[in-house]
Formats: C-alpha cells, structure tokens, sequence
C-alpha cells in the first residue's frame, strides 16, 4: 500500500509518500517540505491568508518532488492522505481540497489525519522506534498534552494545557524578549549563553497534583522580569531566556515522570515541535535514564510539522482496520478537533 500524505494546517507545506508492506511498519519513500517562516518572520507570528495562498502556490511542486525521491508516479499512489485538523480552516482546506482533486482525478480513496495524531505517530519513522504502549509528551504550537497510548487510535488523555502551549510560551515569551519569530528555536538559541538559575520565574501548577499544564503566567512573569531590567535587559537577554526556558522544561520533564509513575509504563515518546529542544531532551534522556524508562523522539527534522507524519498516521491508522479510506471526495476540515474524538 502506498501512501501519499499532505500536510498544511498552519506554516509548513509537506508531501510525503509512506509504503506499507503487510503488517510491517510503514517506511517514509520520499518526502518534501516547504517552511513559510521566512515569508511570516515580517510580521512577526503567522498570517492565515498568506499562509493559505502559500500552501497553494507550493504543494503540487512538492508532491512532484517526493514523487521523483520515490521513483514513483502518481498513479503508482493508493491512497492520499492530507490533515483534516485541528489547525488554519483556510491552511486545512488548501490540502483537503488538492487530496480530494486529486483522489477524484485518480479514482483512488481519501483519507483526513488528525494533525496531533501524526505527531504522535511520527516516533515510528525513526530509526529506534517505540512499541505500544506508551506514554506520550505532545508538545507542540498549539497544544500540550500527556496521553496514555494502547494502541493506533487508541488514546487516552492524562492531561493537558489549560491555557497556553509549551510553544506558546516560547513563542511569546521570545517574542517579549525581542527575538522574533518562530520564538521557540530562537529562545532556546540565546539561552545557550545564559545561566537557567539566574531568574526565578513561575513553575505554574508544578506541584497541583494533577497532569495538567498552565504556562500562561510566565510570559507575564518574564515581561514583568523584562521590564525590571530596563536598560540592562541587553545584557541579560540570554539569563533571562535561560531561565525561561528552564522553568519550561522542568514543568514538562515533572509531569512527563508523573504520568509514568501514574500509568507504570516504562516508554515515554515526545513529539511535536518542543520536542526538538535540546535542554529538554538533555534533561528527559537523564531522568529517564535513572528509572530505566526509554524515551523515543521522532528524527529531528521530523518534530515540527511534515507529510511524513501525516502519510505514516494514515497508513498506520489503515493497518490496525481504525478506519477506510473513502471515495467519497465531499471534504471538510476540523480547526478545533480533540484527539480523543478520533
Ligand atoms: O509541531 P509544530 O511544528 O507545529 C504545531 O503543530 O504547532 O510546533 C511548533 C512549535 C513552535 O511553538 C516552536 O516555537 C516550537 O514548536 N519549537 C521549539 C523548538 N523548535 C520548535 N521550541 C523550543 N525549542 C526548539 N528547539
Ligand atoms: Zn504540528
């Protein structure tokens, strides 16, 4: 079986094509991605409009592209999958409606992805990776969350953010801190030159025993801590990051351990595109280390978004009998859309 799967939920355009041979896991044959960041880096955050005329202009070129890595034709491709959300209504309906066109035009089936799912999927693709179950850290622009996972499709939520995402907090704390967008890799850069003690700064619900997740008060505790520092916060710039970033980690390296110990389990999968961060990983890998937990990352370049993770979710999701692809080509596409509503 052979996948072809689009992603364009926000500021990436992805096409990939996954191959399914039996029961084996799905194995990535050809992939390319096209990052809006430097278009949207003017602005500073992403523009839905140009992100959706961007996704249009760029998605056939890519699916040429992974096409040619493949050795394939486009007749060659069984299914075509595509993010049906959460994430942009217009970004989603760019892929939905070029997966539809092209299903109808080739006679092959559909499928939508729950972006999230393809996250937390995209472990699979790597070279080490994981085997149900599992715990899952879900960390990315949109979303925080901890889930037990049994199986394909079958998720249960431990917890969650009740206001902002772990990316949120980078992005605007970033952003607070003058250094642009996308703030979490630019962050997580300048606090390579500063010390994560040199501030203190919230660790919201840390101890509330529960899983869930409040990064809303840091951004005001660093503009606060910003302010403070007037004049001097040049030269502090990388201190504070720093410690913003240290209160970010510690809060979800806390919880991730939590929803171990809660659940027994002895896997722990990061995905989304915190899961790119170093001190997180740093800091994860030690402490699992220690309870002899293995914890699984999808490869490096495939922790922010990409069709790889949207054509392996649907292959995956078409293994394990969760769901048919459909010939049925009236499409529509989720903004808001839970995981556990999969
Ligand atoms: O998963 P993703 O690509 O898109 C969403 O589905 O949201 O995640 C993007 C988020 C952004 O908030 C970005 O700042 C953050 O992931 N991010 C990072 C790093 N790389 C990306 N945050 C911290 N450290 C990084 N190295
Ligand atoms: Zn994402």
């Amino acid at each position: 079986m052979k996948v072809l799967g689009i992603e364009s939920s926000c500021d990436e355009t992805g096409v990939a094509l996954v191959e399914a041979l039996g029961s084996q896991l799905p194995v990535l044959r050809g992939q390319a991605l096209h990052s809006q960041v430097e278009m949207h880096q003017a602005y500073g955050g992403v523009v839905p409009e140009l992100a959706s005329r961007d996704h249009i202009r760029r998605v056939l070129p890519l699916a040429r592209h992974a096409l040619a890595e493949a050795g394939w034709t486009v007749e060659d491709v069984d299914v075509v999958a595509y993010t049906r959300g959460p994430g942009l209504a217009g970004a989603l309906l760019v892929g939905a409606g070029v997966a539809c066109a092209l299903g109808a035009s080739l006679g092959k089936p559909v499928l939508g992805v729950h972006h999230l799912e393809g996250h937390l999927l995209s472990p699979f693709l790597s070279a080490d990776p994981p085997s149900f179950p599992f715990v899952a850290l879900l960390v990315s622009g949109g979303h925080t969350q901890l889930m037990r996972v049994e199986g394909v499709g079958r998720y249960e939520l431990l917890g969650e953010t009740i206001d902002d995402a772990a990316g949120e907090a980078f992005d605007k704390s970033a952003k607070l801190l003058g250094l642009g967008y996308p703030g979490g890799p630019a962050l997580s850069r300048t606090a390579q030159g500063g010390s994560g003690t040199a501030f203190k700064l919230p660790r919201p619900l840390l101890h509330s025993g529960d899983l869930d997740f409040s990064f809303a008060g840091l951004k005001t505790a660093v503009l606060t801590q910003a302010k403070k520092l007037g004049d001097e916060l040049g030269a502090r710039t990388a201190d504070l990051a720093a410690s913003t970033e240290a209160a970010i980690v510690e809060v979800l390296v806390k919880k991730s351990l939590a929803a171990l110990d809660r659940t027994g389990e002895k896997r722990l999968v990061v995905a989304g595109g915190v899961g790119a961060n170093r001190v997180l990983r740093e800091q994860l890998n030690a402490a699992c280390a220690k309870r002899g937990v293995r914890v699984h990352y999808p490869e490096l370049h495939l922790c922010t978004d990409n069709g790889a993770m949207i054509a392996m979710a649907a292959a995956m999701r078409l293994q394990a009998g969760m769901q048919e692809a459909t010939t049925v080509y009236a499409f529509d596409v989720k903004p808001r859309w839970p995981l556990a509503e999969v």
